[in-house]
């Protein structure tokens, strides 16, 4: 599955963060937002799969498009796949022309993609080297001088990305006492997980409380690339219980690992830059088209590509340029 759905999928995540691109600093998130999920859904109708929407923009009543259990892919004759999108993971990053909005989507065989409400989800998220040296109720400066140990460095060298958050007071004040540096964030907490997997590109651990479908996506991605996710559902409301329930999550305070969820054995994650970022550079405009940055991976074979592509119109003078 995954070899000859990644190209499709790498298709899918392009288109979308080209049209989410030409909302870019526009100042509307939901017209990015609908920009990027109705060529979503279009490009997802010419893949070959008989795909069910696991993780979406919402559920069926709430939303109009790409909502949990909706069916997607070329129909019943294809092989059933699970698939967790975000057209735009950061739509008011788009919205401002702020780094690191992407495109996004995983797939897997059925059942390989926690079914997660859409609720709030605790979050720690460290790469390959910093294995099974973390703990989520550890307390802060314990996991940070175990990941500075294990990146042979002293905790003061380690960047961690927190979301800019009120509920993050007591977090940020416990990194800035263990003494690591911190990249506050105002969105889009999926971008840096997928950097911390990635030596060099200059995130250490990501911390915080975030959505839970977000954490499913980047669980996925760190699958791909050997990273480490510890994760609780968090219910700030009542109704976010019932919505537990309602899911099928019997134990609310249940530590996941990026293994809980996304189980999948064949796994396909792919994203585009919107707007540019760790990893990621974000669509270009030029007159005969678009330049896209994404990445593609598979679990099996594990496979990380890095693609730069050319979309072009076609017109009698069209060009390729270099860079
Ligand atoms: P969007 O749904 O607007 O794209 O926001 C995404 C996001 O910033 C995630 O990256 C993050 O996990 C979550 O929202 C944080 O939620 P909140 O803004 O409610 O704190």
């Amino acid at each position: 599955m995954e070899r000859e759905l990644s190209l499709e999928f790498l298709r899918v995540v392009e288109q979308a963060a080209i049209a989410a691109a030409h909302t870019m600093g526009y100042g509307d998130r939901h017209a990015a937002d609908k920009a990027a999920a109705e060529c979503m859904r279009r490009e997802l109708g010419e893949v070959p799969i008989h795909g069910r929407i696991v993780i979406g923009e919402g559920e069926r009543d709430k939303a109009p498009m790409l909502y949990i259990g909706e069916q997607v892919g070329r129909g019943d004759s294809y092989p059933r796949v699970d698939i967790a999108v975000d057209p735009l993971e950061g739509t008011n990053l788009c919205a401002t022309g702020a780094p690191n909005a992407l495109a996004v989507i995983a797939a897997s065989e059925e059942g390989g993609l926690l079914h997660s409400p859409d609720i709030y989800m605790e979050k720690l998220v460290v790469g390959p080297s910093c294995k099974a040296a973390v703990e989520l109720d550890a307390p802060v400066k314990d996991n940070l001088k175990a990941i500075a140990k294990r990146l042979e460095r002293d905790v003061e060298d380690l960047v961690v990305v927190v979301l800019d958050r009120p509920r993050h007071e007591q977090l940020i004040k416990d990194i800035r006492a263990a003494g690591a540096r911190i990249r506050l964030i105002s969105d889009g907490d999926v971008a840096p997980a997928i950097a911390a997997a990635v030596i060099g590109a200059g995130v250490h651990a990501v911390m915080g409380v975030g959505g839970a479908p977000e954490g499913v996506l980047a669980a996925a991605a760190l699958r791909c690339l050997n990273g480490e996710m510890q994760a609780r559902l968090v219910a700030f409301q009542p109704e976010h219980e019932e919505r537990m329930r309602k899911m099928g999550i019997r134990d609310p305070k249940r530590i996941y690992t990026e293994r809980d969820l996304a189980p999948g054995k064949r796994i396909v994650f792919a994203c585009a830059g919107v707007t540019s970022g760790d990893l990621l550079r974000g669509v270009r405009f030029f007159g005969e088209g678009a330049r896209t940055h994404s990445l593609v991976m598979t679990l099996d074979p594990y496979t990380v590509r890095f693609v730069d592509a050319v979309h072009l119109e076609w017109r009698a003078d069209v060009k390729v340029r270099f860079s």
